[in-house]
């Protein structure tokens, strides 16, 4: 069948956060379905933060070329296949790119959607890698406890919300960091953050986070690193542990930014300082989407979508994103359900 597939493709290597000139639109026909895997009907596409890095001309864990495809996370349907495991008419998360048809091998699908237990949008946030990226975060890696106290950089976004819903649906004391009024009130009125601080109106952050928190601070997720991650750091307890998780406030990383040492708090407050890599815990992925969808299910995990109408958005979704202008999941609508 002739499909015509308007895709994102990368056009050039970004300095910085990419702008819209790196991408370009174009038109061709979709290529035909491989054997052993499929063609998926792209609905929604997301815009994360880690694309920054994959655009760069540094090295990276992962980057994609130019002339290809922007890579991403997606949902969507099975129009075609060829592999044994799925079927035309299967909903579908997997790697699917900025694009209107993803061809692409049975690999590249992660796992199947049932909209019975989640609208669609749900299983490419909460539900999906931004949901796990939280969960192995928080329930693998930060040894928590009831009682204990978590704070947690941008509390209103993606990652940061889930934790907070996690931290609190386990008994913790959840304090979030967020840019701006509105989303503060939304992580505390929706998400369930004990507190919230708005670090574009509160003055001095140190002083807030001393409020906010003063016995000290048992675990730290920080998606964020730089001037916030510097004001937590002197509030953690003796035996704290840090989740390093994501670094969205660093604009460039060569040269290496500097700023204060944090050698002697690890040292004198025995400090655990971890990176989270979310793929490195896709031995445990059913588990974690067991424990999200039955907190959903009990209604104690909430998203709210960012929607971006049609691909002719995404060149300009990445700056929106890291302007922290997106009010929730940052996705971009490609097709009708
Ligand atoms: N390690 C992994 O495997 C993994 C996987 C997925 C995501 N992540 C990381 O998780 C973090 C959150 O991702 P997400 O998808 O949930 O995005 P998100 O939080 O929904 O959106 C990004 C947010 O980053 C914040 N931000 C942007 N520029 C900033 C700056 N200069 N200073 C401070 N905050 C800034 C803004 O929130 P505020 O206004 O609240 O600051 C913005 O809304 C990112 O750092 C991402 O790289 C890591």
């Amino acid at each position: 069948m002739n499909r015509t597939n308007k895709q994102v493709i990368v056009a050039k290597r970004a300095s910085g956060i990419p702008t819209e000139d790196v991408f370009t639109l174009t038109n061709s026909a979709a290529g035909p379905c491989p054997d052993g895997g499929v063609v998926v009907r792209v609905h929604y596409a997301t815009v994360d933060p880690g694309m920054r890095g994959w655009l760069s001309a540094q090295k990276n864990y992962m980057t994609v070329p130019d002339g290809a495809v922007m890579r991403s996370h997606g949902v969507g349907e099975i129009v075609e296949s060829r592999a044994i495991e799925w079927e035309a008419g299967d909903l579908v998360a997997g790697w699917m790119g900025w694009q209107q048809f993803a061809v692409v091998q049975a690999s590249d699908l992660l796992w199947k959607i049932d909209q019975d237990l989640a609208p669609i949008t749900a299983w490419a946030g909460i539900l999906g890698l931004n949901g796990l990226t939280a969960w192995a975060g928080f329930r693998l890696m930060a040894d928590p406890h009831p009682g204990e106290v978590i704070v947690v950089t941008t509390a209103a976004g993606a990652v940061g919300g889930v934790v907070g819903q996690l931290a609190v649906a386990s008994g913790l004391r959840a304090v979030g960091i967020t840019g701006g009024l509105e989303k503060a009130l939304y992580a505390e009125q929706v998400l369930g953050f004990a507190e919230v601080i708005d670090y574009q109106s509160d003055k001095d952050i140190g002083q807030a986070i001393s409020n906010a928190c003063p016995n000290g601070v048992d675990i730290f997720f920080d998606n964020t690193g730089g001037p916030l991650a510097d004001d937590v750091f002197p509030f953690l307890k003796v035996g704290a542990r840090v989740i390093q998780c994501g670094t969205s406030s660093i604009s460039s990383w060569s040269p290496t930014p500097s700023g204060p040492r944090r050698e002697r708090d690890v040292l004198a407050k025995r400090l655990t300082w971890r990176g989270l890599l979310v793929f490195d815990h896709a031995a445990q992925f059913a588990a974690g989407r067991e424990e999200l969808v039955s907190l959903f299910a009990a209604g104690r995990l909430a998203q709210r979508d960012h929607i971006l109408e049609g691909l002719e958005a995404a060149p300009a979704a990445l700056s929106l994103l890291f302007a922290g202008k997106n009010k929730g999941r940052l996705l971009i609508k490609i097709s009708e359900l």
